[in-house]
């Protein structure tokens, strides 16, 4: 199969198009033929070696946390799904970036079946991470005002549907060419972060998901109502600043489940959801990277491993 190798930790230009052995299903895991791999910002923080204290990896590995594709073989004990299924699903820290990839059965789900294999391919870890952010962290109510930050990002996109499916009302931080975007996404607001300060438009939020860190981050807490919640998976949001305005900081990791996978792939079915994708042959993973790696642009980028 074709893959994608990493024999040393640094820039996009270490990641190497390779054809290597396949995989083998395991006990409890399916092979899946990728049509679609997503390209998320974690790929890059493990290339640079950034994580390898808490991710230790061997050397050389495939990232990619995400793939849709057809079941081709099933491991031992497999009852969940058979040959020719088409699943989606966050299937670990590494090993999407190639064109056959396994994963357990408890990762995966079936793909929407309004989404092709490709487009299906970039929704596993932003949906996972934006509705746990909203539902299991945030427990957004109706009516709630939520502040999503990068909203027109992988993450952001998905949180902006979600935050609107669950009665929310929504207002979001997006470049300028991004804005119309977003309101076909459903944001009752839209601030252009990049000529106006956010705090000067929103106030008495209940929640703002995070989606920056940084400097965005501490000045989140100045909007929000006491008793508000300010969430980001980035990272942790500063105690001293969380007891001065009274808000409950969360810090979160996001959790691979396939059953919370099979809800969002409902959601795309009924209409719900929706995602935006740029699409990148795998043997130019590195530019695709690289866009990532600028942290501007629309939806997900995923890698098609059927185009070399
Ligand atoms: N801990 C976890 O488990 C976990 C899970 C998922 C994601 N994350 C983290 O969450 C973050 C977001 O992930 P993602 O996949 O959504 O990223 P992404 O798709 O790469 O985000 C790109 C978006 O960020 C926007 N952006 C950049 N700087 C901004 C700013 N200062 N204010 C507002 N928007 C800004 C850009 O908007 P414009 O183009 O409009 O400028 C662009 O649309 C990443 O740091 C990622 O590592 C963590």
């Amino acid at each position: 199969m074709k893959a994608i190798r990493v024999y040393e930790y640094g820039n996009p230009e270490v990641l190497q198009l390779e054809e290597v052995a396949d995989p083998v299903a395991g006990a409890g895991e399916v092979l899946i033929e990728v049509a679609g791999a997503g390209v998320n910002p974690i790929d890059w923080k493990v290339l640079s070696g950034a994580m390898k204290a808490f991710i230790p990896l061997q050397l050389p590995f495939t990232p990619g946390v995400e793939v849709s594709g057809k079941v081709t073989a099933t491991g031992p004990g497999v009852t969940e799904f058979k040959i020719g299924d088409e699943v989606f699903g966050f299937i670990n820290i590494v090993g999407g970036y190639a064109s056959k990839a396994v994963a357990p059965v408890a990762k995966l789900a079936l793909k929407p079946q309004s989404l092709s294999t490709l487009k299906a391919g970039a929704v596993p870890a932003t949906a996972l991470t934006a509705w746990q952010a909203l539902t299991e962290h945030a427990g957004v109510q109706r009516r709630q005002k939520v502040l999503i930050h990068a909203a027109a990002g992988g993450v952001g996109s998905m949180a902006v549907q979600i935050a609107k499916y669950l009665g929310a009302e929504v207002i979001a931080t997006a470049s300028a060419s991004n804005h119309a975007y977003l309101k076909q996404l459903g944001a009752d607001d839209v601030i252009d972060y990049t000529t106006q300060a956010f705090e000067e438009r929103v106030s008495d939020v209940d929640v703002v998901l995070d989606l920056v860190g940084g400097d965005t981050q501490n000045r989140s807490f100045s909007v929000l109502k006491r008793g508000g919640l300010l969430v980001s998976p980035v990272s942790a949001p500063s105690m001293t600043l969380a007891n001065d305005y009274g808000v409950t900081p969360i810090n979160f990791a996001t959790r691979s489940d396939g059953a919370q996978l099979a809800l969002i792939a409902e959601l795309f079915d009924r209409g719900h959801l929706t995602v935006d994708v740029e699409v990148f042959p795998l043997s130019e993973v590195q530019r695709a990277v690289e866009k990532s790696q600028s942290r501007r642009g629309r939806g997900r980028l995923v890698l098609d491993p059927t185009r070399i």
